[in-house]
């Protein structure tokens, strides 16, 4: 006899148990766990098996095939996250927390696009057809050709999207307001969101149109409920931003058709969402250089320079167990640097309290800010304010070596153009190809002209005693190097 299919889903992961528990023992959740019908029982007989297999041809790797093409929606923060705009086919989850400006973004591109001659279809879920458009009149856009439509029911909404022109563009706003009528549980349950997105995926392969879900996120930063349709679609881009800050980045997650390292900055105005072409301008808008503890760091982000200011504060603590706090970096990472300042540099902060913020709410990953984090530390620490035309970058390693990073011309070039002079930094990777350059000088090499006088430093050592020369007690004097 065949087995009973498990019907008992976890809401929060997905996960199928046989009977209803009151904690998920796949992510720990507690009371996430609700009775479904899951597919199995509602597929039409003709599906749920029985059928002859058609033969696929099979292919090689190698053969011709072109790019993917692309449809430019003509917001270039958009487009380069996306990967150099939207695969026709494709379907791109976006998420966000409630309020961050997803509907407005996406409003946006639709014009745009309906601007460009294409059809682009906008389906909310959430929102009645009266508050889309008051939404697109506040941001002027009231005369795209933008097809709006207020419903939840994906099949109906895929037979709407199937007459007439192709849309090169349909927005579903959003996918947790879905439902269909092959699956009996609740709208907003991890059965009916992926059963919709399924239908949807299927729909924007077979009309080979680009098709942006918009999912919400939970308070732990999850898109809602189904992590399953992450695997499913093609990209997932998150929309991020704090309430306390104008200016929102997208950033790719997953993206099959291009990099997953790029972010695009926007800025949230009156007007709805403007780009941010230079958005080291913006993270150092409100510095305070005279302060110690605050050292710009020239970071990437993709394949563009980023600078931000790494502030810290060392205090001393009252707890017995000193406070380690870290905003917009890895907690583990800050760790890591503050154990090698005490092993490697005899600097001993078990009885201070250690908070490191990145200025403006911007969230860094790279290695790479090690050196600055470093500098910001001892500068708090010593009262050593560091000089105001500096930039930071360089990766620590665990025996106090500064070690090289990539691209130092890219985070040179922007620093001097935002009128930065000097940089601390290790010798660049490209100078010293193997463990001997005494011959063959300059054959592979290209010839780097720094655009900053750059301080070279190897070790976490000469940093210390650098930022130490100058700490209020000493007499000050400039550093004399060339
Ligand atoms: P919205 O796009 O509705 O967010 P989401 O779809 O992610 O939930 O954005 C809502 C917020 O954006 C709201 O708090 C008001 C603000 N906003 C502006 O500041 N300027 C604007 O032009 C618009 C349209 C919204
Ligand atoms: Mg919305």
């Amino acid at each position: 006899m065949a087995k009973r299919p498990a019907s008992f889903i976890c809401q929060v992961c997905g996960a199928a148990h046989t009977r209803w528990q009151g904690r998920c023992e796949s992510c720990g959740a507690w009371n996430s766990i609700a009775e479904e019908t899951t597919a199995a029982d509602t597929l039409p007989a003709n599906l749920r098996g029985g059928r002859k297999g058609r033969l696929i041809a099979l292919e090689s790797l190698s053969g011709t095939s072109e790019d993917a093409p692309r449809v430019r929606v003509g917001i270039s923060e958009l487009d380069r996250v996306a990967g150099g705009g939207l695969v026709p086919g494709s379907v791109l989850l976006i998420g966000g927390d409630p309020g961050i400006g997803k509907s407005t973004l996406l409003i946006q591109a639709s014009a745009a696009l309906a601007g460009a001659e294409h059809r682009v279809i906008y389906v909310s879920g959430e929102e009645a057809v009266a508050q889309v458009r008051l939404r697109a009149e506040r941001l002027g856009l009231a005369g795209a050709a933008v097809e709006l439509a207020a419903e939840t029911n994906v099949e109906d909404i895929v037979a709407t999207l199937s007459e007439g022109r192709k849309p090169a563009l349909v927005v579903i706003d959003s996918i947790q307001t879905m439902w269909t009528d092959t699956v009996e549980s609740a709208p907003g349950t991890v059965t009916q969101v992926r059963s919709s997105a399924q239908i949807l995926i299927r729909y924007a392969k077979r009309a080979g149109a680009a098709v942006i879900l918009v999912g919400h996120v939970t308070k732990d930063g999850q898109i809602a409920g189904p992590r399953v349709v992450e695997h499913m679609v093609d990209a997932v881009l998150s929309f991020e931003g704090d309430g306390a800050h104008h200016f929102r980045i997208l950033r790719a997650q997953k993206n099959r058709f291009g990099p997953t390292d790029e972010i695009g900055v926007f800025e949230m105005t009156g007007l709805g969402l403007s780009e941010v072409a230079n958005p080291s301008e913006l993270f150092l808008s409100n510095r305070d250089s005279g302060a110690p503890g605050t050292a710009v760091y020239a970071g990437m982000e993709g394949t563009r320079p980023v600078l931000v200011e790494i502030q810290a504060l060392v205090v001393p603590t009252n707890l017995g167990t000193p406070r380690r706090a870290a905003v917009g970096w890895d907690p583990s990472r800050l760790s890591m640097v503050l154990a090698v300042l005490e092993a490697r540099c005899g600097i001993k902060l078990g009885a201070h309290d250690v908070h490191l913020n990145v200025a403006g709410g911007f969230r860094i990953s790279e290695p790479a800010a090690d050196l600055a984090v470093a500098a910001a530390l001892i500068s708090s620490l010593s009262g050593a304010v560091l000089p105001h035309d500096s930039v930071y970058f360089g990766e620590v390693s665990l025996t106090g070596a500064v070690r090289a990073v990539p691209h130092a011309m890219a985070r040179l070039k922007e620093a001097a153009k935002l009128g930065f002079t000097r940089a601390v930094a290790p010798e660049a990777k490209g100078s010293s190809g193997g463990s001997s350059g005494g011959s063959g000088n300059g054959a592979a090499k290209e010839p780097l002209e720094s655009p900053l006088a750059t301080e070279t430093v190897t070790s976490l050592g000469d940093i210390v005693a650098a930022i130490a020369s100058r700490a209020p007690r000493r007499a000050p004097r400039e550093r004399q190097e060339g």
